[in-house]
């Protein structure tokens, strides 16, 4: 387990993390879950971090984190559903620090895209691959001939002069106690506008709601391929994971 890299999911309710095999795209050993702080400040999320890893001592490889805003090159630049002190924040530096590991900060919907990429519903797909979750927001990744192109943030499309995810996340959804069916029309006016932006090849529904994609994947009206992804709550530890191993912030 020593040299296995470790992924770490940060989100809004809960801090879960795990080693992972790279080999097969799995958890090396059972995952971990600690509640997110309240703020969930950088410096109180990087005590998580620290006690998370406490937990797994025979794991000493790179660490993968997801965040929920832009990253670039380890700084976090946008904060749209998280404490906004997050914003201009070194935290490759922050976590490397206070961990004494190698940590690497990737956007959560890019990790997720990485993992379906390699090991899941896009593994092995050519063209242009669009991975949307649906959670409290809405995240995307780009990825192409498996290549990712970061930062897409198609979440914050304005369509019909609205914030696309304040119309159509999950979340708004529960809030809003919308059918399937009226979520659905929602959803297929948000990827319609993608398909007509990017004309995919594949799209790529992810979030803990994906899980009931039978309930509503059919009742999105577009042309293009729209899949659910497979490796549901798994995608972010994998694909952070990853992204630390193959340094794919340069
Ligand atoms: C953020 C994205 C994030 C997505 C899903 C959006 O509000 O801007 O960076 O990927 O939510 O968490």
């Amino acid at each position: 387990m020593e040299q296995l890299p470790f992924g770490i999911d940060f989100g809004g309710t809960g801090i879960k993390g795990a080693p992972v095999d790279l080999g097969q795209g799995e958890f090396a050993a059972e995952r971990e879950r600690i509640r997110t702080p309240s703020p969930s400040t950088p410096e109180a999320v990087a005590e998580v971090f620290v006690e998370l890893l406490g937990h797994f001592p025979d794991s000493r490889g790179a660490v993968g984190v997801t965040v929920p805003g832009v990253v670039r090159h380890g700084v976090v630049h946008s904060a749209a559903n998280i404490d906004r002190a997050w914003i201009g924040t070194d935290a490759d530096r922050l976590f490397t620090e206070a961990t004494g590991r190698d940590v690497h900060v990737v956007n959560d919907a890019d990790a997720a895209g990485l993992a379906e990429a390699r090991y899941g519903a896009a593994k092995g797909r050519r063209g242009l691959v669009i991975v949307t979750t649906l959670g409290t927001g809405i995240g995307s990744a780009l990825v192409h001939d498996g290549v990712l192109v970061p930062n897409s943030e198609l979440g914050h499309l304005e369509i019909d002069g609205h914030d696309a995810e304040s119309r159509a996340a999950n979340s708004v959804r529960e809030r809003e106690g919308l059918s399937m069916q009226d979520w659905a029309g929602r959803l297929t006016r948000y990827y319609s506008t993608l398909e007509m932006l990017f004309s995919p090849d594949l799209i790529v529904v992810g979030g803990g709601v994906s899980k009931q994609s039978a309930e509503f994947l059919p009742l999105i009206d577009i042309e293009t391929e729209i899949v659910p992804a497979t490796l549901r709550n798994k995608a972010g530890v994998v694909g952070a994971a990853l992204y630390a191993t193959e340094n794919l912030d340069g």
